[in-house]
């Protein structure tokens, strides 16, 4: 199928929709003719993701929603708020919501440690959860779910336990999740985006960037585009035999 309508008639839920990598997830599934909704914890930001998303293949309804992916609760309030706006659940969804607090480990307080594990390792367990409870409660015959871990969670990095500590966890959880879904006919796979230019990467010193940069083979720090294609092709049924994978999107940084 041309990539440009893999995505037709399929919902897909991207949480942290609101900016950056999300938000080019967003855009890429939406002109693939995917139905989106754009998950954020900032209204403000899935609204602005939502207006610029294309709409113009058959049966496209995109729609922002409200989103703590640490909390259960919400969480539970959102798939029923998209059952009912759709009358089904989300086929693919991308877990891009996530957070950096950094800080040396001789330094990081606790309250730093467990926030960025909520954000990214528990809401990602919770956002996983509660999509493949919807699809299989339906019968859904198939379904996509993404999850984002970075390449630091295979290599560690500096300032960086919790996150890292977190991304590698997301990996593990994203295996044992492909063996017990597949049999549901859920696939899931992850992406270890490497230095990409968002919002996240804006915070780190600009010593630390061009340092980061030099490493990285292919030269330059990726666009949120670059991981979005990777995450469309996981979406679509070209990846239809691909589940418990993690692929990095790195321009090679750190190739083993
Ligand atoms: N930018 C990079 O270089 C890079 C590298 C590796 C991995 N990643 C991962 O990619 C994902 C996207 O990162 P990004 O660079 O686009 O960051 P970003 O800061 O631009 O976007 C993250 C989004 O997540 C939302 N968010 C934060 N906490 C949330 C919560 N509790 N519930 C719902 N939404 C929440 C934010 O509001 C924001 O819109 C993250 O998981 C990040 O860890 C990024």
């Amino acid at each position: 199928m041309a990539a440009a309508s893999r995505l037709i008639s399929r919902l897909a839920l991207v949480t942290g929709g609101g900016s950056g990598i999300g938000r080019a997830v967003c855009q890429r599934f939406a002109s693939e003719g995917a139905s989106v909704v754009v998950a954020d914890i900032s209204e403000d930001s899935a609204n602005e993701t939502l207006g610029s998303l294309s709409h113009d293949l058959k049966g496209q309804a995109h729609m922002a929603a409200v989103v703590d992916v640490s909390s259960k609760q919400s969480l539970d309030k959102l798939v029923t708020s998209i059952q009912a706006h759709y009358f089904q659940p989300p086929s693919v969804c991308v877990n891009a919501a996530g957070i950096t607090q950094d800080d040396f480990l001789l330094r990081m307080e606790e309250e730093q440690f467990d926030r960025v594990i909520q954000v990214n390792l528990k809401g990602s367990f919770l956002v996983t959860q509660a999509v493949a409870q919807a699809l299989v409660a339906c019968g859904a015959p198939k379904g996509s779910i993404i999850t984002v871990g970075s390449i630091v969670g295979k290599v560690g990095n500096i300032g960086q336990a919790n996150y890292a500590s977190s991304k590698a966890g997301v990996e593990g959880l994203t295996r044992t999740a492909a063996k017990e879904l597949s049999r549901f006919g859920i696939r899931c796979n992850c992406v270890l985006p490497g230095f990409i230019l968002t919002p996240m990467t804006d915070k780190v010193p600009e010593k630390v960037i061009t340092k980061m940069t030099s490493l990285v083979p292919m030269g330059r720090m990726g666009e949120p585009a670059e991981v979005a294609d990777v995450c469309a092709f996981l979406a679509s049924d070209d990846s239809r035999y691909v589940t418990g994978i993690s692929i990095e999107v790195t321009g090679g940084l750190f190739i083993g």
